[in-house]
């Protein structure tokens, strides 16, 4: 087996990974790993925007403010004052790798707005904010050859110094990792780990991430033993296209900041019976009350409406969403837009500070895949590529002084396969697939519930036991390892939403509608590693 020895694994290729990984290689070797290519990760999907304060008439209390309200209480309020404050440096390291953020006319940035922002702060490129940067920052990192750039290469597991019978402290000192194409496993040695994996969307069955986000990075780091924090906290996007040819095509926030409302089928507004704010209040209201309207009229959808803004102004605007309407036949001019809501961000994870410190020395945690305190229960739109800006700059400053650490020396053994051959009966991936995100959905939606979340603990428990047998049977596949991790991420999820009796941000439940006085975060300890324990 072959082992590859750098200073930094950086582990995904979203905005907070690639960011990462063109900090650090400044300060030592830089081995990169993605599963798949490059640009399959949710950044490349991001419509909407980056949040900073741009404009003389906003402040960074009131976007500090804003951040808060919607964290409903559970935001660590010194967290977000830093993430705020840091965001410019951020926006300047991704002007460097060449984004051209939009403006107006006038030559002033044209910021947008979304729900829950008292002011116009979000920077934007059209709505394909995510490519552009994802496209620059890709560039950017073909300018540093010295970073070992591994695609098709998925994490199986971290390499922790308990797992490989040495003393003392636990550390996390890499990973095995498969080549998705070759199907050899290499471990990959390194001073620091930083996960940078993105999110779980793909663990409920409605979603508008991509295919990517099955929360590798979070079921890693808590098998490895690290604390994670908050994952009752999922955010469902409000507003999905629903069509049935459509994929997961999201509908931005951005179009309901420029004057879209939420109406019903017929087109009569219902926001206002909600919150007082209307079609731009906070995601976690906007998505409840359309779910509520789906269940009161039995629609299947209900629609925006931002008819009255015109053709000109749209094309110009939203060149991208306007544009795939138009390939389903839906005219934004002229018609209503059918959506749904959809899981979109996970606002926990692997518990981290501002600067990525995990509760596993030697492994850092960044982007999505880290719990910082900024969201607290509910994020604010476009808050998350900022964190992932900010968290990518301040973990490469902690780590550049381990530099001269020095490398870990410690033996890595060979990958054992042990009995398992190879897979025979892929239908019961896919069946267990499946029944993992139609139970989450069902289960552990929107609007939840102490039996549904029970019985879909119960349900969850039995999948992760057939999963470890199939694991353990078979040899290791991209497939086998993303519904090992999704089911690890479900149970995280379930088990953090049952530790909370109240009613809170994205974490709603009949049985306790109301809030608890002093809330705190939701924190379950990583897996247990005692001693030595096979990989394989
Ligand atoms: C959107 O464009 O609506 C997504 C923005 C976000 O989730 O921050």
């Amino acid at each position: 087996m072959r082992t590859i020895d750098c200073d930094f694994f950086v582990v995904g290729s979203g905005m907070a990974g690639l960011m990462s990984a063109l900090h650090l290689s400044k300060v030592g070797k830089v081995v990169l790993a993605t599963k798949r290519g490059l640009a399959d990760c949710n950044t490349n999907f991001a419509q909407g925007g980056i949040c900073c304060v741009m404009d003389p008439e906003d402040s960074l209390d009131a976007h500090v403010a804003d951040t808060l309200v919607a964290g409903a209480g559970l935001c660590d309020e010194k967290v977000v004052r830093r993430i705020v404050g840091e965001a410019r440096a951020g926006i300047d390291d991704l002007i460097a790798c060449g984004v051209e953020f939009a403006r107006g006319a006038d030559g002033r940035w044209d910021l947008g707005r979304e729900g829950g922002h008292g002011a116009r702060r979000i920077l934007h490129a059209g709505d394909i904010t995510g490519e552009k940067c994802e496209t620059a920052m890709i560039d950017a990192l073909r300018h540093h050859p010295e970073i070992e750039v591994h695609e098709n290469s998925a994490v199986i597991d971290l390499l922790v110094t308990r797992r490989l019978g040495v003393r003392g402290p636990n550390r996390c000192i890499g990973a095995y990792v498969l080549d998705t194409v070759t199907n050899e496993i290499c471990a990959v040695r390194a001073a620091e780990t930083i996960l940078a994996t993105g999110g779980c969307g793909k663990v409920y069955l409605y979603t508008c991430n991509p295919d990517t986000a099955t929360g590798d990075g979070i079921a890693i780091a808590w098998r490895a033993g690290a604390r994670i924090e908050n994952m009752e906290f999922i955010q469902f996007h409000p507003t999905c296209l629903y069509h049935p040819k459509a994929k997961r095509f999201l509908i931005s926030e951005a179009v309901r900041g420029e004057g879209a409302i939420l109406v019903d089928r017929q087109g009569e507004p219902f926001m206002q019976r909600y919150d007082a704010r209307g079609s731009l209040a906070p995601r976690d209201i906007v998505a409840r009350a359309i779910d509520s309207e789906m269940k009161r009229t039995g629609a299947p959808y209900c629609c925006l409406d931002i008819r009255a803004k015109g053709r000109t102004f749209l094309r110009r605007r939203f060149p991208n969403i306007y544009g795939k309407c138009l390939e389903f036949g839906i005219d934004m001019a002229r018609d209503l837009i059918p959506i749904v809501p959809a899981a979109h961000y996970c606002c926990g994870g692997v518990k981290a500070t501002v600067d990525g410190r995990t509760s596993l020395p030697g492994l850092s945690a960044v982007g999505e895949t880290a719990c910082t305190g900024l969201h607290g229960a509910n994020r604010l739109a476009s808050n998350s590529l900022m964190e992932a800006l900010v968290t990518a700059r301040l973990t490469a400053r902690r780590l550049a002084s381990h530099a001269t650490a020095g490398r870990p020396r410690i033996p890595i053994p060979d990958w054992k396969t042990g009995r398992a051959v190879a897979p025979d009966e892929a239908v019961l991936v896919a069946h267990m697939w499946d029944e993992i995100r139609r139970l989450m959905w069902d289960y552990v939606g929107i609007v939840r519930t102490d039996r549904r979340l029970a019985r879909a603990l119960h349900r969850i428990k039995t999948l992760r036991r057939e999963i470890r047998e199939y694991y353990f049977d078979y040899l290791v596949t991209p497939d086998t390892l993303e519904l090992r991790n999704l089911a690890v991420c479900a149970e995280l999820i379930v088990r953090s939403a049952q530790r909370r009796h109240e009613s809170r941000g994205l974490h709603y439940t009949l049985d306790y509608p109301g809030q608890v006085a002093h809330p705190h975060p939701t924190v379950l300890p990583g897996f247990p590693v005692r001693s030595r324990t096979e990989y394989s």
